[in-house]
């Protein structure tokens, strides 16, 4: 876990009593998003203790009597980031925040949101215990895995949405597509997603029916929808292994879909070897946004920036509360 140095506290230029704080998984998301709500940010520092305890302190005077909004993806390692968020709420009640609001922009083992079989956790529900004993005013995250995250948090969340925002970015590059394109849901889960994909863009969707065989390895069964001569734009909440990007890229191209195939996610997950992965499949673009740090912008991938989007949920939240 990176160590944080603690940087002087901004004045607030809206003079608004939110004081944005870091914690270790993506300390740039918090600095742009204190910079687009004109807040000041707070100094925080996270560490570890040499028997590998994390160990989390914040300036009393950055929290005290103010309205405190924790930024912290619980991304890998998803149970350090966890305690991290946890213990920095726990350091900001006691120094006499006023309230405390968590941006948890990626929800790790929100996937983890159904038993499968006898002997399996309830994963996604243990995390939201965990949470709601936190007592976070809100919660703000972003293009939630599934609704059971929401149902089985005892804490109001603020959702919101990068599809329109990622939409965006793909109808800039209209021009190569317009209305030789197909919107493909790489699985049933995408679906929902998939369609409002298709709605903003106006293009129609495709459906690839995925069976998982392991943590890494997807096979495609069958593809719903005409992709035939045309260009898939193959979308999901999340990119991990690109096992899902994959089978589905191949399962279309197999079908006649033609043109280079163009991804996009909202989380980038990415684990080690995921962008070889899909590199090596035959992905020519990918776009995807920074809810947790992103893979570096480059000419194959493009980084759309989120911190706009929590900006006015955040504003949302202390207008109605
Ligand atoms: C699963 O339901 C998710 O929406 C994603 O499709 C999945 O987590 C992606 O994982 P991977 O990239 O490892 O296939």
């Amino acid at each position: 876990m990176a160590s944080l140095e603690g940087v002087a506290d901004q004045q607030s230029q809206t003079g608004s009593n939110v004081v944005v704080l870091r914690g270790s998984a993506h300390p740039q998301l918090a600095e742009s998003l204190a910079e687009a709500l004109g807040a000041s940010l707070g100094r925080s520092r996270c560490e570890r203790f040499p028997d590998g305890e994390i160990q989390v302190d914040v300036d009393p005077h950055s929290v005290d009597g103010r309205d405190v909004l924790l930024v912290q993806p619980t991304s890998a390692p998803a149970s350090d980031h966890l305690l991290e968020l946890l213990l920095l709420a726990d350091a900001c009640r006691r120094a006499g925040a006023r309230s405390i609001s968590a941006v948890i922009p990626y929800f790790g083992y929100a996937r983890q949101d159904r038993r499968k079989r006898l002997g399996e956790p309830l994963a996604v529900r243990v995390v939201a215990q965990l949470l709601s004993a936190a007592r976070f005013e809100r919660i703000v995250s972003v293009d939630l895995h599934s609704d059971v995250t929401e149902a089985v948090l005892d804490v109001p969340m603020e959702k919101v949405s990068a599809v329109p925002l990622l939409a965006r970015a793909l109808a800039e590059r209209g021009a190569r597509w317009a209305r030789c394109a197909v919107i493909v849901a790489p699985d049933l889960g995408a679906v929902k997603l998939a369609r409002e994909y298709s709605r903003l863009l106006s293009l129609p969707t495709a459906v690839v029916h995925k069976v998982r065989t392991s943590g890494t390895d997807v096979t495609p069964e069958l593809v719903a929808g005409d992709v035939r001569g045309r260009r898939p734009i193959i979308i999901d909440d999340m990119i991990s292994t690109g096992g899902t990007i994959l089978s589905a890229s191949r399962a279309v191209q197999r079908e006649g879909c033609e043109g280079e195939v163009v991804v996009a996610a909202t989380h980038a997950v990415l684990v080690p070897g995921a962008l070889e992965r899909l590199r090596e499949g035959g992905v020519r673009e990918l776009l995807v946004t920074d809810t947790l740090a992103p893979p570096p912008a480059d000419t194959w991938t493009t980084v759309v920036p989120v911190a706009p989007l929590l900006a006015d949920a955040v504003r949302r939240i202390y207008r109605t509360r």
